[in-house]
């Protein structure tokens, strides 16, 4: 498995995150790590900023993006109004991996919200972002926000490490590193704006943590039960690798790898308690999946990056159980899958 790396304590320096939140303040972009992923920052509150993340990730404009407050920051400052459901969620989940989603304050720019009447709001747990948001915010008398989206180019695999995001850009970014990410896996997005509470993105926080909290069910955003399984193929197609990738229930898989070509190289992704033969045939490319959710999570976008320079023709996973605690993992998995579907 590739990226074992772990946070390592006091690897960014101050000086670095006074120089990066200099940057910030300039109207410059910085790529800093989170528990999630990492992110392309630029000042939530400068449309030019905001403008320059949009173009480095050719991102269409009316894409939201989410804003990033250190922990003691203030929420009451982006919001029209911040409703008791969302307090409880913060006191629950901040510092971590939850987006709230919420109205916006009129004072803020509508370039973060992809012209929406609507903000996104996180506090991330991770000890450089935080550092990186705290430096940012007291340069803006308590009050900064940093815009940040996934620091990849658009529709592609999200960075879990400083490497990651080198290989997407380069250098023309500047790069705080921090470490591997520990969630791995994007943020649990809740929208709160619309008079029910309704899941845009599963993640680490699931849909059974935010009930415990809310004592009412979240819903997906077509108002169908956020706890209950969901069925694949409505996803929309992102986080794609380059190499083709399917992701089919195992036993639909073991007639797809008996007729591959001879001389073809193909990857297959899968637990060990399922693989049997498959992990030694000629030509198979085995890759144990991890049988837990979060390491599986952790490990996923620097897993779709190696086998994009594994060589191999195609990526073939097996699909995870249609259970709540694959929520998420399923969700990115059936993603990058629906990137090739489209295609055919
Ligand atoms: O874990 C994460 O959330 C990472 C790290 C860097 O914090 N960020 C991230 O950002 O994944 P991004 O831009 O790749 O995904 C943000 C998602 C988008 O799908 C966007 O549509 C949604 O959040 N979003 C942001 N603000 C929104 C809003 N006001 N209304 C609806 N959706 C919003
Ligand atoms: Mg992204």
């Amino acid at each position: 498995m590739p990226d074992q790396t772990k946070p390592s304590e006091g690897a960014v320096s101050a000086a670095q995150i006074e120089h990066a939140a200099a940057l910030l303040d300039a109207g410059e972009l910085v790529a800093f790590p989170t528990e999630t992923v990492y992110g392309l920052g630029g000042d939530a509150e400068s449309p030019d900023a905001v403008a320059r993340i949009y173009a480095a990730k050719g991102r269409p404009a009316n894409h939201p993006v989410i804003v990033h407050l250190a922990p003691q920051g203030d929420p009451h400052y982006w919001v029209e109004h911040l409703p008791a459901e969302a307090q409880r969620l913060i006191d629950a989940f901040w510092p971590g991996p939850l987006t709230l989603i919420l109205k916006r304050a009129a004072r803020i720019p509508a370039a973060v919200s992809g012209g929406q009447d609507s903000v996104g709001l996180r506090c991330p747990s991770h000890p450089v972002a935080q550092a990186l948001l705290e430096a940012f915010s007291a340069l803006r008398g308590g009050h900064g926000g940093v815009a940040a989206p996934s620091a990849n180019r658009f529709g592609h695999v999200s960075p879990t490490t400083a490497q990651h995001v080198r290989d997407e850009f380069g250098d023309a970014i500047h790069v705080l590193d921090g470490g591997a990410s520990d969630v791995g896996i994007e943020s649990t997005i809740l929208d709160l704006s619309r008079g029910f509470p309704a899941l845009l993105r599963p993640g680490h926080v699931t849909p059974q943590d935010i009930a415990d909290v809310l004592g009412e069910v979240p819903r997906f955003a077509d108002g169908s039960d956020a706890t209950a399984p969901r069925a694949s193929g409505t996803l929309k197609a992102h986080y794609a690798p380059r190499t083709p990738l399917a992701l089919l229930p195992f036993d639909v898989l073991e007639p797809l790898l008996a007729a591959r070509q001879s001389g073809e190289r193909v990857a297959l992704v899968a637990r060990v308690s399922r693989a049997g033969r498959w992990m030694a045939a000629d030509g198979v490319h085995f890759i144990a999946a991890p049988e837990d959710p979060h390491v599986y999570a952790r490990e996923l976008y620097g897993l779709l990056r190696a086998l994009d320079r594994a060589n191999v023709s195609r990526i073939l996973i097996e699909k995870l159980p249609d259970t709540i605690e694959w929520i998420a993992v399923n969700d990115r998995l059936g993603r990058a899958a629906a990137a090739f579907e489209a295609q055919s």
